[in-house]
């Protein structure tokens, strides 16, 4: 894999630079800019050198329909901000734009385009799109290691057609979890939640040989709950997972990998509600699972302190809303409390797990924050990733 920093004469190429500026975002409102900080130091690289810059990222997931809700501008008007610099986002149909129309001011260094997935063919990796996309610049440096997962457009396919790079974030990424999975110490534990149920269910059990405890919070684990004959409300859920969590327990017998999932939780009527605690069995039909409750945050401390090696992915309750934080906070807090003492080596990674971090102001705690999620699962896993392929 070739890096961007390594290459020779920039002067005034064309670099189209994949990102991931899928950052959350509230009315408006940039709820957590760490993705677009991560990726300062690659823009600031390139300007040094003198490169125009086109800029694609996705938000969302509007699935090749334009959703002015999930537009780039406020990303765009945000990173303006930062490097003091007028950026244009360009709002046109990509396939009537031509590779004259990007720069016109010959001072213009950098043009965004609008959120890639507003187009369908972006999702389908396909070839004319990516030819398109390639005839705007002269070479492709991709530094979204956060969606490298994705055989996308331009992501996997724009390889076929330019030059291509990796950039600075997607390095770091990539070294500090090659240590993770070179020199992990034992007991391993990963703690596994969120909301993204589907992408996440079914890497678990190829997680199982690789850890000692898997404990599984958020989302996912109503699925569990659900399994497991208990009540749980209106709470999410995906379908059709029976097997698949057949499959977890299983394997994990075979691998001596102990599941754990909630013993207790906070439930609420919405998911602006103040929250109650409740045993599993005093579960109702209007109820909605938003955190863990106190036995299972006292369950999961325990672990942690035996353990000398944490990765954490994906928030263990509805922590948008105070009330529903406190699982999510008190794990960070056990991490970091080991960590300081040099106890264990932890590693974070996820949009959401971030901003929880963020809120209590831990970003700096672990000893590794990926700004990647589903892309940081699929590593562990052994994956092979599609954007990282396409480099190699
Ligand atoms: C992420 O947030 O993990 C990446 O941006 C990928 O997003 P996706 O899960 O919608 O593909």
């Amino acid at each position: 894999m070739n890096n961007i920093k390594d290459q020779e004469n920039l002067n005034q190429k064309k670099i189209l630079l994949r990102l991931d500026l899928n950052v959350p975002i509230k009315s408006g409102i940039i709820t957590d800019q760490t993705r677009i900080d991560k990726i300062l130091p690659i823009i600031n690289f390139l300007l040094k050198k003198q490169c125009k810059i086109i800029i694609i990222s996705h938000v969302g997931r509007p699935k090749g329909k334009v959703n002015n809700d999930l537009s780039l501008k406020p990303i765009c008007e945000n990173l303006e901000k930062k490097i003091n610099k007028k950026i244009r986002l360009i709002k046109e149909d990509i396939f009537n734009l031509k590779k004259e129309d990007l720069f016109i001011d010959s001072k213009e260094q950098i043009v965004f385009l609008e959120n890639i997935r507003f187009y369908e063919q972006e999702e389908k990796n396909d070839l004319n799109f990516s030819k398109h996309l390639a005839g705007f610049a002269d070479l492709f440096v991709n530094d979204a290691f956060s969606c490298s997962h994705r055989a996308h457009a331009s992501v996997s396919k724009i390889t076929d057609y330019l030059p291509s790079f990796a950039g600075l974030q997607l390095e770091t990424e990539i070294n500090a979890l090659k240590k993770v999975t070179t020199e992990i110490k034992k007991p391993v534990s990963f703690i596994i939640g969120g909301s993204k149920i589907s992408t996440k269910i079914g890497i678990i059990k190829n997680l199982i040989p690789r850890f000692d405890n898997i404990i599984i919070v958020g989302g996912m684990a109503n699925n569990i709950l659900s399994y497991k004959g208990n009540q749980i409300g209106k709470s999410i859920k995906e379908d059709n997972c029976e097997s698949i969590i057949e499959d977890i327990f299983e394997t994990s017998k075979v691998h001596s990998c102990t599941i754990i999932y909630p013993e207790d939780v906070k439930v609420g009527k919405n998911i602006e509600d103040k929250s109650q605690i409740k045993e599993l069995n005093e579960i109702t039909n209007d109820d909605l699972i938003l955190d863990i409750g106190p036995k299972t945050i006292n369950k999961i401390k325990n672990i942690i302190e035996n353990s000398k090696t944490v990765l954490w992915n994906g928030p263990a309750g509805y922590f948008e809303n105070p009330n529903f934080a406190n699982g999510s906070y008190e794990i960070a807090k056990k991490i970091i409390e080991k960590n300081k003492s040099n106890l264990i080596y932890s590693v974070a990674g996820g949009g959401d797990t971030i901003a929880v971090l963020n809120q209590i102001n831990a970003i700096n705690d672990f000893n590794f924050v990926s700004t990647a999620g589903g892309a940081f699962l699929e590593y562990l896993e052994g994956k092979e990733l599609p954007g990282i392929k396409a480099l190699n």
